[in-house]
């Protein structure tokens, strides 16, 4: 770990236990297709897959919301389904459709995963870290990533997004069996692909957990915490000081609770959660990140900055990191983004 580093971030300061005000500020999807720069570069691309296994292209990306607002996090480009496009599942972006996965639904489908990581899919994301930490300001920290295992298996199972992911829920409970293979392969994948993105340079690790919302009690403890588990002991055992964060989107706070003890160093929250819960439940075990609804990023106004002091006000005192509660969207104005810097790093 790079201790400097450490001693000037204020965003890996809360992580390591220190309430920050103004609180350390970064938006999920921060490098995307809000952005003008962002957009040049995609072109150039050709292909959103492309782009990512481009470290060049990937780095650059990146970088460029670093250089517009000056957040206090860069986090790479990539996408939580680089981790079963390297396990060999077939992927494609259409335009404007979301992923399309070559389905794996079946015992056949989990014994033909590879049994390690294609390097030219996992390598050029290595690469682009190494380059964007070699360019970042001693400052700002770097984010790596990957999908949780429950989340990444919805994509892998439905073949792409669907509504209520109801295909992998339904394969979930009819074949307990098979559905723990694919999660326990996928709980090994990233555990080996966080440990490479930490090796070549990212000081944190968030977990994204998109469709953590959809599972009742008993399975979300079975599908998304225990990995969770799982995960960062074997992520803490190859790298001691790395930070995690996990996003289970849609959770309640009791799900919520029952992840504060699986050696995380934060919780991001979506935008339906009672900050005021959150805070008395859970800020005393863990760093609390988030939780402004995208959509007041875009109406602006009142709606935004309103918003943006009541969120100040209700974490004030504890370990809050500023960020959406879910990725930017397109349609987001740059000066609404420029409006929330001011006022999330407005003296209070
Ligand atoms: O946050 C960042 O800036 C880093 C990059 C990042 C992307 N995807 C780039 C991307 C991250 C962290 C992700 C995570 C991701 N990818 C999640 C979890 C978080 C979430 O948003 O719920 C999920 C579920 C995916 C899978 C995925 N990738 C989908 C469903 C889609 C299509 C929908 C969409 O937003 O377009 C993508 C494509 C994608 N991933 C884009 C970007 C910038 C848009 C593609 C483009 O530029 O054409």
């Amino acid at each position: 770990m790079n201790r400097a580093l450490e001693t000037r971030s204020p965003f890996l300061r809360v992580l390591d236990g220190t309430p920050f005000d103004p609180p350390p500020l970064w938006m999920m999807r921060q490098a995307g297709r809000y952005l003008p720069e962002y957009r040049a570069v995609r072109a150039e691309a050709g292909d959103f897959l492309t782009l990512c296994y481009t470290p060049k292209l990937a780095a650059e990306v990146t970088l460029q919301p670093i250089r517009r607002y000056g957040f206090d996090a860069a986090i790479i480009f990539s996408d939580i389904l680089v981790v079963p496009h390297a396990l060999g599942v077939g992927l494609t972006f259409e335009a404007g459709e979301g992923p399309r996965l070559t389905p794996v639904t079946d015992s056949e489908g989990v014994a033909a995963l590879k049994d390690r990581l294609d390097p030219d899919k996992v390598e050029p994301v290595y690469e682009a870290i190494a380059s964007v930490r070699a360019t970042l300001p001693a400052e700002v920290a770097l984010i790596g990533f990957c999908g949780a295992p429950w989340t990444v298996a919805t994509y892998m199972v439905a073949g792409q997004g669907t509504d209520d992911q109801a295909p992998a829920r339904m394969l979930a409970l009819r074949d307990e069996t098979l559905f723990q293979s694919l999660i326990d392969r996928l709980v090994e994948a990233s555990i080996v692909h966080l440990a490479g993105q930490v090796a070549a340079g990212a000081d944190v690790v968030q977990i994204f957990d998109t469709w953590a919302g959809v599972l009742d009690p008993s399975s979300f403890e079975r599908w998304c915490a225990e990995p969770l588990r799982r995960i960062v002991a074997g992520l803490k055992a190859l790298h001691p000081h790395v930070r995690v964060i996990a996003f289970p989107k849609g959770a309640t706070l009791e799900a919520l609770e029952r992840l504060a003890d699986t050696g995380i160093n934060a919780i991001g929250l979506d935008w339906s959660a009672d900050r005021q819960a959150a805070r008395r439940r859970l800020s005393g075990r863990v760093a609390l990140q988030g939780n402004l609804d995208p959509l007041r990023l875009i109406a602006g106004g009142a709606a935004l900055e309103d918003e943006v002091a009541r969120i100040r006000d209700d974490f004030s005192g504890v370990r809050h990191i500023f960020n959406l509660g879910h990725g930017i969207r397109p349609e987001t104005p740059l000066d609404h983004v420029e409006k929330l810097v001011e006022a999330v790093r407005r003296a209070r």
